[in-house]
């Protein structure tokens, strides 16, 4: 059988940890023949560390046959050690009153400390996956902190938007969510992201054709998709935790195991595709295969994708901006 690989998460005590460490352990994340060994993060905080116990305790009520080890730590140095794959899901929610400068601060100190940690005492090899927001610029951060580990290893997560614009696709053309093909969202996980379904098919029928709407797309589609986070906050007055666990496990199955040729969307350092400056984390088409990935190349960008792309990328822009004193 397969040797353990090791899986640090972050925030691991917190809403979307309680619904992400369960799955990676069954093997959903990796496959149902590696084992894993989890390396939990929480802050030193004695609630924290409690309720990370807690976790602990129904992790070993499983009896996962594929958990081979778990530990707890509030030390990133510890935590990262030799790590495989490192989920940095902990991070500082914008607090009452709080600037956007202030939550960039936050989070920037935050992530240039993990950055830092994996570039000392993780696998040369870590595949690093941000989903504690501002999810793209907190990658960028933690991959400028990380100067020994090469640059491509650290990715946003855009999939839980990528999976919402599925589902909405879906229902608007009556089909099935599992045949839409060929999507994706550019930019950052924000409410400027640009779902884009002018490549999607479904079951080989064009979903730009079928669905023959723009009014739709623009004015009902891409915020709907947009401010999602923020109707499911208002509908169950806690933010998306399952829906977004599942995206981060999504994320790393493919990223790890391969797409089989299918387009996925994930947040990466832009190597200058589609004119976006070079590092810059953004939302792409990749597919991947043999633990990399790749962006997808060559498609045309129309005037509307244009005008939005632009407005993602100076979003994120502004935040790079905003955090360069600090790195
Ligand atoms: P939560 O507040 O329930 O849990 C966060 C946990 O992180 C807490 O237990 C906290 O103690 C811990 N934490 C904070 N700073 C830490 C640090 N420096 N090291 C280790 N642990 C730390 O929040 P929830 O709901 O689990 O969300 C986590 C993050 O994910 C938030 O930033 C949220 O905005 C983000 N998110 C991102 C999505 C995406 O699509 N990229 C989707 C949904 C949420």
């Amino acid at each position: 059988s397969k040797a353990p690989v090791r899986v640090a998460v972050t925030g691991a005590a917190g809403q979307i940890g309680y619904a992400l460490l369960f799955r990676i352990a069954s093997g959903e994340m990796l496959g149902k023949d590696q084992p894993v060994i989890l390396q939990l993060l929480e802050i030193p905080d004695e609630k924290a560390q409690n309720a990370l116990k807690g976790v602990i305790m129904e992790l070993e009520d499983c009896a996962f046959p594929l958990l081979a080890g778990i530990e707890a730590h509030s030390n990133p140095e510890e935590a990262f050690k030799d790590t495989d794959y490192a989920l940095l899901v902990g991070a500082r929610p914008r607090g009452p009153g709080m600037e956007r400068a202030d939550l960039l601060a936050a989070n920037a100190a935050i992530f240039t400390v993990q950055g830092k940690a994996l570039n000392k005492v993780a696998s040369r090899n870590v595949k690093v996956l941000v989903v504690g927001n501002p999810a793209n610029t907190n990658a960028y951060i933690a991959m400028k902190s990380a100067p020994d580990l090469p640059a491509k290893n650290f990715t946003a997560m855009l999939r839980l938007d990528h999976n919402r614009a599925a589902s909405q696709i879906a229902a608007k053309t009556g089909t099935a969510v599992g045949d839409i093909r060929k999507l994706t969202v550019w930019g950052n996980h924000s409410p400027t992201m640009y779902a884009d379904y002018r490549f999607a098919t479904i079951n080989g029928a064009s979903v730009k054709d079928t669905i023959n709407d723009q009014v739709w797309n623009a004015d009902t589609f891409l915020p709907t998709v947009g401010k999602r986070g923020a109707a499911i906050i208002a509908a169950r007055g806690l933010s998306s935790a399952a829906s977004a666990a599942n995206a981060a496990i999504d994320h790393m199955r493919d990223w790890a195991l391969g797409s089989n040729g299918e387009w996925v969307t994930m947040g990466v350092p832009s190597n200058g595709e589609y004119g976006i400056p070079a590092g810059i984390v953004f939302g792409f088409p990749v597919t991947t295969e043999n633990g990399e990935y790749k962006i997808v190349e060559g498609l045309e960008i129309d005037a509307f994708s244009q005008e939005r792309i632009n407005i993602t990328l100076a979003e994120l822009q502004g935040e790079a901006d905003g955090v360069k004193h600090l790195l």
